[in-house]
Formats: C-alpha cells, sequence, structure tokens
C-alpha cells in the first residue's frame, strides 16, 4: 500500500484481518500475563501506533489494546498494565491522544492502568519511554507494524532479551527487492547487517523467500525461540508479510489459534511463504496437503515419532500441533506411512514409510 499522507486514511483489508488477529491474540495475552506476572507489571508496546482509527473504521492497533487492557479478566489481577504508544507524525499522535480521551476518558480508566502516547520515532523513543514507565521490569509485547521497512533490528533484539517478551512485527519484501542495489541504508537497520543485499543476486522466484527466510533467521539470533512468519494475502493478490517471534510453546500456539480462527476476514487468508505450493487455510475445511508433504518429507529421512511431528508442525509450519493427527491419519489410508509403534504417549507412536511393495 502506498503510504498516506494524510492524518487519517482508508483501512485495507490486510489491516482489518491484521486487527482482528491482533484483539483475538491480546485477548488471551493480557489476562494471561496479568495473572502471571502480578508483581512487576506488563507493557504492550506501540511502536508505530497510527492515529488510532481509520476513515472507514473506529478500530486500530492501539484501541485493541486499550479496550483489551480494560476487561475485568485482566484488572481483577490488579497487575501494573502499561500501554506505551509511539507515533512519528504529530498530526497522528494528537489524533491519538483525543480518540484514546473520548472513547476511554481518563477518569474512568483503571487505577493500574497506565498510558503514554509519544511522538517520534520509534527507534529514537522506545527504550526511554518503556523504562519511565516502569516496564523492563516485565514482558513487553511489542507491536512493530511501521510500513514493514521500518522496524530497527536493534529494538527485535532489545525485545528479545527481555523475558517473556514477544514481537509482533511488519515486513514487507517489495522494497528490498527494489532498492538491494540503491537504498542500502533502511535494509542494513532493518536485518542488523548487509546479508540481505545478495537479494540482487537470487533469481526473482528465489528473492521475496530468500528475504522473509533470513528475517526469520535474524528473530532467532536475536533470541526468539520460536518465530511464526505467515503471509497475508487479498483477493487483489497483495501481500504482506507478519512475523511474530516469541519465548514459550503457549505463545505459539495461542497465536496459531487466532490466526486459524481469523482466517477469511475481509477475504483475507493467511498462508505459509515457505511454502509456494500451499494456496490458504480455511478453517472450517483446512487443506492439510502441505503438511502431509511435509510429513512425507520428514519420514523419508527418517523414523519420527507423533511427538516430534507435532513439534515440528508447530515450530517450523503455520499448522497447529493438532492437525498432525488428521494428516498422519489420511497417509496411513493410503499406505504411504506405516506405524512403526503405536504405544500411549506421543514419543511412542512412532511412524516411518510405508515399504513400497510396487
Ligand atoms: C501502518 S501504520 C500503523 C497502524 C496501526 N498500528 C494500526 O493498527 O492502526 C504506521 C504508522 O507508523 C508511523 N511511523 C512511521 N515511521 C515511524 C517511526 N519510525 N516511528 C514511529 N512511528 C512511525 C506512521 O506515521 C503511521 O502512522
Amino acid at each position: 500500500m502506498a503510504e498516506p499522507t494524510g492524518v487519517l486514511w482508508e483501512r485495507d483489508p490486510h489491516t482489518a484481518a491484521k486487527h482482528a488477529l491482533l484483539r483475538r491474540y491480546m485477548s488471551a495475552w493480557f489476562p494471561i500475563m496479568a495473572k502471571q506476572f502480578r508483581d512487576v507489571g506488563i507493557t504492550f508496546l506501540d511502536g508505530f501506533a497510527g492515529p488510532g482509527e481509520y476513515t472507514n473504521a473506529q478500530d486500530s492497533s492501539p484501541l485493541i489494546a486499550m479496550e483489551q487492557a480494560q476487561r475485568t479478566e485482566v484488572t481483577r489481577w490488579r497487575t501494573q498494565t502499561r500501554l506505551v504508544f509511539l507515533e512519528a507524525r504529530a498530526g497522528r499522535a494528537e489524533h491519538l491522544r483525543n480518540v484514546l480521551d473520548s472513547r476511554h476518558p481518563p477518569a474512568d480508566r483503571p487505577s493500574r492502568l497506565m498510558l503514554d502516547v509519544r511522538r517520534g520515532k520509534c527507534v529514537d523513543l522506545y527504550e526511554q519511554a518503556i523504562a519511565d514507565a516502569g516496564g523492563w521490569s516485565g514482558p513487553v509485547f511489542a507491536n512493530l507494524d511501521g510500513w514493514g521497512v521500518d522496524t530497527d533490528y536493534s529494538i527485535v533484539q532489545r525485545i528479545a532479551r527481555q523475558q517473556s517478551s514477544e514481537v509482533l512485527v511488519t515486513f514487507q519484501d517489495q522494497f528490498f527487492i527494489r532498492f538491494a542495489d540503491g537504498e542500502q541504508e533502511a535494509g542494513e537497520r532493518v536485518f542488523g547487517h548487509s546479508g540481505w543485499r545478495a537479494v540482487d543476486q537470487k533469481l526473482t522466484a528465489e528473492k521475496a523467500p530468500f528475504l522473509v527466510n533470513l528475517y526469520r533467521q535474524g528473530l532467532h539470533d536475536a533470541g526468539f525461540d520460536y518465530v511464526l512468519m505467515f503471509q497475508m494475502v487479498d483477493e487483489g493478490g497483495h501481500s504482506l508479510y507478519q512475523f511474530f517471534g516469541a519465548t514459550s510453546e503457549v505463545a505459539v500456539e495461542k497465536f496459531k489459534d487466532g490466526l486459524w480462527e481469523v482466517d477469511g476476514v475481509s477475504g483475507q487468508r493467511f498462508r505459509d511463504p515457505r511454502d509456494p505450493h500451499q494456496m490458504a487455510f480455511d478453517i472450517r475445511e483446512p487443506d492439510l496437503s502441505s503438511l502431509r508433504n511435509t510429513v512425507l518429507r520428514l519420514l523419508d529421512e527418517r523414523e519420527h515419532s507423533m511427538a516430534e511431528l507435532r513439534q515440528h508442525a508447530l515450530r517450523e509450519t503455520i499448522y497447529k500441533k493438532t492437525h498432525v493427527s488428521a494428516a498422519v491419519e489420511t497417509l496411513v489410508n493410503q499406505g504411504k506411512v506405516e506405524w512403526a509403534r503405536n504405544g500411549r504417549s506421543h514419543a511412542d507412536q512412532v511412524l516411518r514409510r510405508a515399504s513400497r511393495l510396487f
């Protein structure tokens, strides 16, 4: 999407789907974290906050955080809850303040909810703003939803060092593909090194996979054990990547629950960027063909237990652990794989490629 110039602009379908996903995940994140981190408090950072609404929608990431942080499931724990919103453009920061104040008047806010809206660049402000809020004592969820080319790697690294923290980053590959031989400074900031410039030497079909894999590796290197990446595709075929970095399995599971629930919102589909054959998934009738191919590929290498296959699905694919049983069942019925052992636990249920008779 072309960068808008006014204070407000129209919400596109990608953004609508992103909001649905964020709302779904935050409805789990706030209560779970508020309960678990009662002693140190929790922080939601919106590094690219925007004006708080759109010409055609009253929703936005800061308003979603505000709404979710005030639910009784959260406030009942009396946990210090900090919302830090940063926005580079003065008019948008001002608009956001006004929207927040009119929809959530300060007098009505829970006493342990702290809100800070600052104008300026995320990279310049975030560390001090979180420090001033007391946020470096506990977990931080950082929504880094810029135009896809503007999240400095240093921010991701800093959040990764913070215990139990998570990032959700918007990433746009086309910018880097177009400017690999020109505007290199942005690339260096986003990737944290110059290795991304090799995209210039790749064949056209390899460029996007190269960049998203490199970025994914960067999140791992920063310290996120779990990195989920997915592509949002609209009916016009426009796409935008989202990267979710977390340090706990539960976080990825919850995030995937949201992803599968929200798929289809506003005509958006999510897909796994590493699998060019997979179109998009549908919650009502998930297309597990890509997962079945993954299982076959793994079993071509060696026997795998269900526990291993479930872990692989969670960590390396867009699928949930619970999808593995259905994929395996089909493969067994098709005679492509067989049980080497079929015990009670997932670790004890071991699969192998079926011996081919013909
Ligand atoms: C994609 S919009 C954010 C939308 C918002 N997260 C939402 O869900 O409604 C990106 C916003 O980041 C702001 N922005 C751009 N560069 C920035 C920077 N370096 N630091 C902070 N804000 C920035 C833009 O002015 C714009 O309002």
